[in-house]
């Protein structure tokens, strides 16, 4: 469970009275503390790491803060622009995330693999040519008809320091790694093939390449698959747009498939989870492997009690074969 994993937990929302998001994500101490409130309380299979998609431009020189989307300043629009970004070294730039990897690790138990992540380029790049969130990401889509050289230069800049990001990672204890392309439904299909896909071909070979799974997020990509099907990923993850039966069937074979829960449901009563649950593990079906996940991130005012009656009835389904 995803982005907001920690913010529907007390526990998180207390040490957030006390800290700001980046101040908890720039500390390894509290990066490791959030990243294990959810495993302690909620009995999930694996954490992931405490940190944002937009953390690692701060490595381009980019000032970020939170409000309580990303917000950069001073907006990536211009090829003068890119001119002026530094070039990203994680262990110089955010250090903190890999030292935050080393202790969340010394603590986990064994068992519990720990999941890093990055953001797709072309996710990073609606943040980055926004400067924050935004319904429409009208400067990311006039760059792509009106910019197009421009927008490829700095997509292959974030190709190179997500590569670079994610072996860091990897080097400092992830054991998976998740790539988020939550805004691909903001693309066609030849179009995502066109613009997007090499980038994230690249990260996820060069992830695979490290030795742990590669896991592709697609949010609002249900016209995507067949475009995405040799993305080169190990796991794809899916909204809950689509049934995951009809996900795999249009992707080929060769995926195990992750999602793909409605968040939604987790405001609705336990026999609602629980139905819910158990349509979406019947529907994964047993090939060829089927991690359970919402299909996108968990809405801040969940009941911490539902997820963890979630994680519990899927445990129980799962034991079950049901
Ligand atoms: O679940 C976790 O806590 C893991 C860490 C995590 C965060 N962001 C922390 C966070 C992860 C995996 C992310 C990924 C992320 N961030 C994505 C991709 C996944 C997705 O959800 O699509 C995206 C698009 C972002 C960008 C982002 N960060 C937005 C739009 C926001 C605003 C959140 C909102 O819904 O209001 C954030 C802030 C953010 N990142 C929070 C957290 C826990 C909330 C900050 C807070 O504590 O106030």
């Amino acid at each position: 469970m995803m982005r907001q994993a920690g913010r529907f937990l007390p526990e998180y929302r207390a040490l957030r009275e006390k800290h700001d998001f980046l101040a908890v994500s720039r500390t390894p101490e509290l990066t490791a503390e959030v990243t294990l409130q959810p495993v302690r309380k909620l009995g999930v299979d694996a954490a992931i790491l405490f940190a944002d998609i937009m953390t690692p431009v701060v490595g381009l020189g980019l000032p970020l803060e939170f409000a309580p989307g990303p917000v950069i300043e001073t907006p990536v629009r211009t090829d003068a622009d890119l001119d002026a970004l530094t070039p990203f070294s994680a262990e110089e730039s955010v250090p903190f995330v890999m030292e935050g990897i080393r202790l969340i690790r010394a603590e986990l138990p064994e068992s519990v693999p720990l999941i890093g992540f990055a953001g797709g380029p072309w996710t990073v790049a609606a943040y980055l040519t926004e400067g924050r969130s935004s319904p429409s990401f009208a400067q990311l889509r006039r760059m792509l008809y009106e910019a197009p050289a421009t927008l490829t230069r700095l997509l292959d800049i974030l190709t190179e320091m997500t590569c670079a990001y994610v072996e860091a990672q990897v080097d400092a204890g992830a054991q998976a790694v998740q790539l988020f392309e939550s805004w691909a439904g903001l693309l066609d299909a030849p179009r995502y093939q066109a613009v997007a896909l090499p980038g994230v071909r690249k990260i996820l070979k060069h992830v695979r390449g490290l030795g742990v799974p590669a896991i592709f997020y697609v949010g609002g990509g249900s016209h995507l698959y067949e475009a995405i099907a040799d993305c080169g990923a190990d796991v794809v993850s899916v909204d809950w747009r689509t049934p995951i039966r009809e996900a795999r069937a249009r992707l080929g074979s060769g995926f195990a498939m992750q999602g793909n829960l409605d968040p939604a449901v987790l405001l609705g009563d336990r026999e609602t989870i629980a139905r819910e649950a158990k349509r979406v593990l019947r529907d994964a079906g047993p090939e060829p492997g089927h991690v359970f996940n919402l299909g996108h991130g968990i809405l801040p005012s969940t009941p911490w009690e539902n997820a963890k009656f979630l994680v519990e009835t899927v445990h129980e389904l799962s034991e079950r074969g049901a």
